[in-house]
């Protein structure tokens, strides 16, 4: 083999608000991990559209400055997909060994995704000790996503100087941040929550197995929709006031209902979500929600979140378990730690790994 299996990867998110990278070494021996490098680079919200790379050009020049102000050096990299591009279905099948299951997965996939299969690369894992139920069947995770959306994604990151060797999705990712970092109560159900710019990506963990994945079409952006049509102001503007800066036109007593109507959008989104998780999975409950993404910071989205679900909802914080490198400014860390919960898990993920 051309790698070592342990060789690490950048893990990079291609975000469609801003790129961010992360490089960790992994201590070993359950030891954790430790943070060598990390920067992040924000996009014009016209380079990647609704999850499209619309602008591959602005793309790779953010990709190329990311990389270049920190001087990182390692070419492999993990990228992630989400939204429309990505379906992930967990389907039952009669008990089948490895062999069987690899030369039936196409026509089975066939079956379950709403695209053709010739446009999709699919993935699939056993669900562990799913055949053990006794009525002949198992649980396969199968995973297909778009092979233009991967080339696309894989093309810019070649064009700026690396190699995506692996490609994964959001909510994994996501999962492996908190699993990192977090101690997992096995008689706990917790679901994650990633608010990004676009899409909120939706995962529910009953102990260490994921039992939900859903991606969401909200995120920061309906912030700056809203603060635009109601304050007729610019997308930079926006993007300012969502912040809490001071901008001319944008009085703190007329923003402050914007961000909480726009707050409850949110919270109702994701209770949509979570409702059809418990309506269609008899029996569970959500004991807490971990939240994260750059859209987590807008004033009281937490607070109203919390208020909403009548559970604990705290801040998943991917570096909880990460020792930090001198090298790495602490304002890069702060700036990262509601926003890199992917980039986190895709940095935990090596050469070789599915
Ligand atoms: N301090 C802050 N206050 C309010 N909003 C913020 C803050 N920092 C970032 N955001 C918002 O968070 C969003 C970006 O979050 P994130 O980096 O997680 O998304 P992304 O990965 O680029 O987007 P997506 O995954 O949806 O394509 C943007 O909408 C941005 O305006
Ligand atoms: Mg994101």
């Amino acid at each position: 083999m051309f790698f070592s299996r342990n060789k690490s990867l950048l893990g990079l998110d291609i975000g469609s608000s801003c790129i961010k990278v992360v490089e960790l070494k992994d201590l070993g021996k359950g030891k954790g991990f430790h943070l060598v490098n990390a920067s992040l680079e924000p996009l014009s919200p016209e380079a990647i559209v609704d999850g499209a790379i619309m602008d591959s050009g602005l793309v790779v020049e953010a990709l190329q400055r990311c990389f270049g102000a920190k001087r990182i050096k390692t070419s492999d990299c993990a990228i992630a997909l989400s939204g429309h591009s990505v379906i992930i279905k967990r389907i039952s099948l009669p008990v089948m060994s490895e062999e069987e299951l690899a030369e039936s997965i196409q026509w089975e996939a066939e079956q379950y995704i709403p695209f053709d299969v010739e446009d999709v690369n699919i993935a699939y894992q056993i669900l562990k000790g799913t055949h053990l139920a006794g009525d002949g069947n198992m649980d396969v995770l199968l995973v297909a996503a778009k092979k233009d959306k991967i080339n696309d994604y894989t093309a810019v990151v070649g064009q700026a100087g690396k190699n995506a060797a692996l490609v994964d999705v959001d909510v994994f990712a996501l999962q492996n941040a908190f699993e990192m970092n977090y101690e997992i109560d096995s008689g706990q159900t917790c679901a994650l929550a990633n608010i990004g710019a676009n899409v909120t990506n939706v995962s529910v963990l009953k102990g260490s197995s994921s039992i939900f994945w859903r991606d969401i079409s909200v995120g920061g952006n309906q912030y700056n929709d809203a603060i635009r049509k109601e304050l007729n102001l610019s997308f930079e503007q926006s993007e300012r006031v969502k912040r809490g800066e001071d901008v001319e036109g944008a009085a703190t007593e007329t923003v402050a209902p914007i961000l909480s109507s726009v707050n409850d959008y949110v919270g109702a989104e994701i209770q949509k979500t979570l409702d059809f998780f418990k309506n269609t999975t008899p029996g569970e409950s959500i004991d807490r929600i971990c939240v994260s993404g750059g859209a987590s910071r807008v004033l009281g989205l937490l607070e109203s979140l919390g208020e909403r679900f009548g559970i604990p909802v705290e801040r998943l914080d991917p570096f909880r378990r990460v020792t930090v490198g001198k090298d790495v400014p602490s304002e890069t860390v702060e700036e990262l730690s509601s926003c890199a919960a992917v980039a986190v898990g895709l940095a935990s993920r090596k050469v070789g790994d599915r």
